[in-house]
């Protein structure tokens, strides 16, 4: 009797402790090391780098007046933004396990490209429209703005950049982006392309966070660079920027 009593509860200290290890092992979010998050981040980062830059080489082509339908659907976008990925990483994009919290924002990113494509259609199909504002930068925001949503609340993603070069107020940094940039960023000693991450508050809530830097290209200059105040073909204010200049940084966070 005594026996059989002492079998029950080690049976159910053992099943006790066989659910907190495998909730270890499940619970990934709670398992994760910073290192692993900053694995993430640059996956992430890597992939929506790699998207906008499907809509900036095609931005002849989104703007061309004579055309109607381009042929610029949500399945060659994500086509193509797997071939810049490689390009980038030397790998072939492969989607990690659908329960990992890296299957989760990867999937996120891609829906979240995918709807933002398939939803514009109707503005890049236009005929008789030249300039149709759908920039890599607005296309950045929209794409930012669905992987934030598909996210619920575990994730989260930014285009932003430094505070007197900022356009949209939805892209400020916030206090701490504002920080990493000004006295990190514009370091003339910090390594140029370099990734900073900081357990940091991100929205008032605990967080793992991860800065990625960005340059003006001659390219980005048309629009952001000299004459100050001259305006660009968009019809906004030129920002002044030099080229090699800090003129943007990705943002990322993992809620804790
Ligand atoms: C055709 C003009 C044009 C070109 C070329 C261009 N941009 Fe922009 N950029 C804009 C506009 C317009 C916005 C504001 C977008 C908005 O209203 O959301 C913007 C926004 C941004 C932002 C977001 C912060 C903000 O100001 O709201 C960053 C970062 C940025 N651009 C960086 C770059 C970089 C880096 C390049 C080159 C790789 C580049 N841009 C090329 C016009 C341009």
């Amino acid at each position: 009797m005594k026996n059989s009593k002492h079998f029950r509860s080690s049976m159910i200290l053992g099943f006790g402790f066989y659910l907190l290890v495998s909730f270890c092992f499940t619970g990934q979010v709670l398992a994760l090391s910073d290192a692993d998050k900053a694995a993430i981040g640059t996956e992430v980062t890597t992939i929506y780098r790699a998207a906008r830059g499907v809509v900036a080489k095609n931005q002849g082509l989104i703007n061309d007046a004579s055309k109607g339908d381009k042929g610029f659907s949500a399945d060659v976008v994500i086509s193509k933004t797997k071939e810049n990925y490689k390009k980038a990483t030397g790998n072939d994009f492969k989607m990690a396990d659908a329960g990992s919290l890296k299957g989760q924002t990867q999937k996120a990113l891609l829906d979240s490209i995918s709807s933002v494509i398939s939803d514009a259609q109707a503005l890049i199909n236009e005929k008789g429209k030249g300039l149709k504002g759908f920039l890599p930068a607005i296309f950045a925001k929209q794409m930012g703005d669905g992987f934030n949503k598909n996210m619920k609340g575990k994730a989260y993603i930014k285009l932003t950049a430094p505070k007197n070069y900022v356009r949209n107020r939805a892209n400020r940094p916030d206090k701490w982006e504002a920080n990493v940039i000004e006295t990190m960023f514009k370091d003339a000693g910090y390594e140029k392309n370099k990734v900073f991450t900081e357990n940091a508050k991100h929205k008032g809530k605990d967080a793992f966070r991860l800065i990625l830097p960005e340059y003006y290209k001659k390219a980005c200059l048309n629009c952001h660079g000299e004459p100050k105040g001259a305006k660009d073909i968009t019809g906004g204010k030129k920002e002044g920027g030099k080229l090699g200049e800090l003129g943007g940084a990705i943002s990322f966070v993992i809620y804790n």
